[in-house]
C-alpha cells in the first residue's frame, strides 16, 4: 500500500514543474514516507522544488511537542530530505489568533495554485482530515472540536494519554479542491468506513463520503480495510 501511494506520489512530483503536495498524518503514512525518503535518497524524487500543506494539527501543541503532527512530519519526512523550510506548511496550534491562522493557510494554498495531489488517511467515524461527522461538505480550514471516539483512538499516541479536543483542519471543501485525491486505508478497523465511503450516501454523517464527488479520487487499501466491499 504504501509503495502503491509512494510510486503515485513520485509521478506527481516529476510530472509538475512546481508540485504542491497535501500530506497527512498517522500510523497509515509512516511506510508511506519511508518509501518516499527511500526514493529521495536513490535520487528519484527531489525535495527542492516541492510545496506541502499538512492536513491538520492539534490545538494547544508547539512544533516540537513529541504528539504534535509537525513534530510527526520532521521526524518522518522532513529531517531526511532537504525540503527547504519555507516551502513546507503545517497549521500553527499554537497560533494567539487560530481564526487568522486558517484563514492565511487558505490563502498560502491558493497563493501556491492549489494542490495538485492530496493523500488522506481515514478515521473510523469517516473523518478525512480532522472533519469530524457533521462537517459541512463544503467547509473551510478552520478550529474543530474533535470527537470522543477520535480522542479515545488517538490516546495510543499520547504517553500523557491526553488527546487535545481541539485541532486545526483544512476542510472538506478545501480538500476537494485538490486535482487528484489519494485516500490510504490500512486495517480491518478502517472497513466500515471504507465501505461506506464508496458505497453508502453522501452525507455529512460520514465525511469521507464527500470524495464521491470528486472525479479523481482513488482508495489504496489493503485487503483487511476492504473487507466489506463486494470481491470482483
Ligand atoms: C491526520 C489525519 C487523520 C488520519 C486518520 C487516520 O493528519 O488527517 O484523518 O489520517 O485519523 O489515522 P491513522 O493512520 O493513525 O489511523
Amino acid at each position: 500500500m504504501s509503495d502503491k501511494a509512494a510510486k503515485k506520489a513520485e509521478k506527481s512530483i516529476n510530472n509538475s514543474s512546481k508540485p504542491v503536495l497535501g500530506l497527512a498524518t498517522g500510523k497509515t503514512f509512516t511506510g508511506f514516507y519511508k518509501k518516499l525518503v527511500e526514493k529521495h535518497n536513490k535520487k528519484k524524487i527531489s525535495f527542492s522544488n516541492i510545496t506541502t500543506f499538512n492536513l491538520d494539527e492539534y490545538v494547544g501543541l508547539p512544533s516540537d511537542h513529541p504528539e504534535s503532527f509537525h513534530y510527526y512530519m520532521e521526524n518522518n519526512l522532513f529531517k531526511d530530505v532537504k525540503i527547504p523550510n519555507q516551502n513546507y506548511h503545517i497549521p500553527n496550534g499554537t497560533a494567539g489568533n487560530l481564526k487568522k491562522e486558517c484563514e492565511e493557510y487558505e490563502i498560502k494554498i491558493k497563493n501556491a495554485g492549489g494542490i495538485n495531489t492530496q493523500f488522506l488517511g481515514i478515521g473510523e467515524n469517516g473523518h478525512i482530515g480532522y472533519n469530524e461527522p457533521g462537517s459541512p461538505h463544503d467547509s473551510r480550514t478552520r478550529v474543530v472540536k474533535l470527537t470522543e471516539e477520535t480522542q479515545k483512538n488517538k490516546k495510543e499516541y499520547f504517553e500523557s494519554r491526553k488527546v487535545p479536543e481541539k485541532a486545526i483542519t483544512m476542510g472538506i471543501g478545501t480538500i476537494l479542491e485538490a486535482d487528484q485525491i489519494f485516500l490510504l486505508a490500512s486495517g480491518e478497523e478502517k472497513a466500515e468506513a471504507v465501505k461506506k465511503t464508496v458505497e453508502g450516501p453522501i452525507t455529512k454523517d460520514i465525511p469521507s463520503s464527500a470524495l464521491q464527488k470528486h472525479d479523481n479520487c482513488t482508495l489504496i487499501i489493503d485487503e483487511e480495510a476492504s473487507t466489506y466491499l463486494p470481491k470482483t
